[in-house]
């Protein structure tokens, strides 16, 4: 593999257009007798290569790349599991991809639209759904938009949010956003919300409400969430749930029925959609009847006289984002429900579990497993005791040269040297033995040959960043 492929700008001969623009036949015109000045260009960078060179560019790039269809992608908190084509297709129809949200006939869309939301109802047991968030982040602020308005129309002043520090880092930021100063509970040594410690931070008062991430960031579900919800409950404040991680879940059990208030889902992570590198995604929100008015408009009916779209929402937190969200995400989403059916759903989440389980029991043989209980869809190993000094991201380096992505490192914060893996459902155990295999051979590296691995990776296009540089300048070109 060659990373130092040149851009396509810079293939080909001197930019003459020689190869690709037939002669013209027509009666030519004066370009300036038809376009306004400002729109007239004096240079078309347009390189000058054939069919043959595009394809193969590419081609090249593509093998550079690595993603879901090239082999396991156990990015902990990702949920990077194969989308299956049909998705792919049935977003490509041009019924779907050439459909404009201000046409006049969009009935199939609405219905799409309406459906899934009745379908997301009832896997998570909310009684009526906002499609519009375009990311689970962009959920999270909108759920704490409607908390804020809902308290706001009561009268009631609360600006602050208990936070537990195993949800996810978007959980804070969303809520720093929505205006909320944060309370951060510790986890206990089982990575669970200790209840004596939520008690004391609500009896500090002014507090709206809990958002909890569950499963949470280390891969554990609560076990006492009834009795989180319901102690937030008898103290005023209404509970969010981070349904990012709903993977494991599905057809299990549903965050309405554990007390919550609202929730958002993940599309692009529990509902088989391509994503990674900033989207696009989709992060519908769920709420109880009781929050149903907060919603953003406009919201999708079923009346008498079939769908309509209801703008009247007085109120509602109004409009997060243009139309209806991403309406391709959404359709992907449906299909994968769709072609899954309950039962297949239902399986999705008890494999997803039992992968993870399979892959931790192995993997806890070599690697430090700071939280050694069941876990949900992902679990946490860190680099204490590792040899020579070797570290997560050494690991994590190398095995990018065995042809694997590497596990998330680094996160979440309450494992130090955290590397968190989540191998999802789509993986075989063929795959998942190869994926152990070469973290043990890794692990016997680092007590033989730990220069490999500081020095890694070795066999990729490009060898081992200034990670922070990396990052903040990135070099883009030559
Ligand atoms: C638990 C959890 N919450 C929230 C998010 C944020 O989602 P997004 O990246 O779509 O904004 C993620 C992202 O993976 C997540 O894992």
């Amino acid at each position: 593999m060659d990373a130092n492929e040149l851009l396509i700008f810079n293939k080909g001969n001197e930019l003459v257009h020689q190869n690709f623009i037939p002669k013209l036949d027509i009666k030519s015109e004066k370009i300036e007798e038809i376009l306004p000045k400002n729109l007239i260009r004096d240079e078309l960078r347009i390189p000058d290569v054939s069919e043959v060179e595009i394809v193969r560019h590419y081609i090249k790039l593509s093998k550079i790349n690595y993603g879901v269809d090239s082999g396991i992608y156990p990015l902990g908190s990702c949920t990077m599991k194969y989308n299956p084509k049909i998705n792919e297709i049935v977003a490509r129809m041009t019924s779907f991809s050439k459909v404009h949200p201000l046409q006049d006939e969009n009935e199939g869309a609405l219905e799409i639209l309406y459906e899934i939301s009745q379908m997301l109802g009832e896997i998570t047991g909310m009684d009526g759904f906002t499609l519009q968030p375009a990311a689970g982040a962009h959920g999270e602020l909108v759920g704490l938009l409607i908390i804020k308005k809902f308290f706001e129309t009561r009268g009631i002043v609360k600006n602050k949010i208990i936070i537990p520090d195993s949800a996810h880092g978007t959980n804070p930021a969303s809520a720093k956003m929505a205006g909320f100063s944060i309370i951060e509970l510790q986890s206990n040594k089982y990575g669970e919300v200790p209840l004596d410690h939520l008690e004391y931070a609500l009896e500090q008062g002014d507090v709206a409400g809990i958002m909890l991430t569950n499963p949470n960031t280390l891969g554990v579900f609560d076990r006492q969430i009834k009795d989180i919800t319901r102690i937030v409950h008898e103290h005023g404040g209404l509970c969010y749930y981070d349904g990012a991680n709903l993977n494991p879940m599905l057809g299990i059990c549903r965050p309405k029925d554990m007390g919550f208030d609202i929730v958002h889902l993940n599309l692009h992570k529990t509902f088989s959609t391509p994503h990674g590198g900033g989207g696009p995604g989709s992060g519908p929100v769920g709420v109880t009847n009781e929050l149903i008015p907060f919603l953003p408009i406009p919201c999708i009916l079923s009346t008498d006289k079939g769908l309509v779209c209801d703008y009247e929402n007085h109120e509602s937190i109004g409009r997060i984002k243009a139309f209806w969200g991403n309406f391709s995400i959404i359709l992907r989403a449906y299909v994968y429900i769709l072609s899954l059916g309950g039962n297949g759903l239902k399986r999705v989440g008890q494999i997803a579990v039992l992968n993870a389980n399979y892959l931790k029991t192995l993997l806890k043989k070599k690697y430090h497993l700071p939280y050694d209980r069941i876990c949900q869809h992902e679990f946490v190993l860190s680099d204490k005791y590792l040899p020579n000094d070797i570290t997560t991201e050494d690991i994590a380096k190398r095995i990018l040269d065995y042809g694997f992505y590497a596990p998330t490192i680094y996160f979440p914060l309450v494992v130090n040297g955290a590397l968190m893996v989540e191998p999802t459902e789509t993986e075989s155990k063929d795959s998942l033995d190869k994926f152990v295999e070469v973290m043990n051979q890794i692990r016997d590296e680092a007590l033989n040959e730990p220069e490999k691995l500081k020095k890694a990776p070795l066999n990729t296009p490009v060898g081992r960043l200034d990670a922070v540089n990396a990052a903040r300048k990135p070099i883009l070109h030559d």
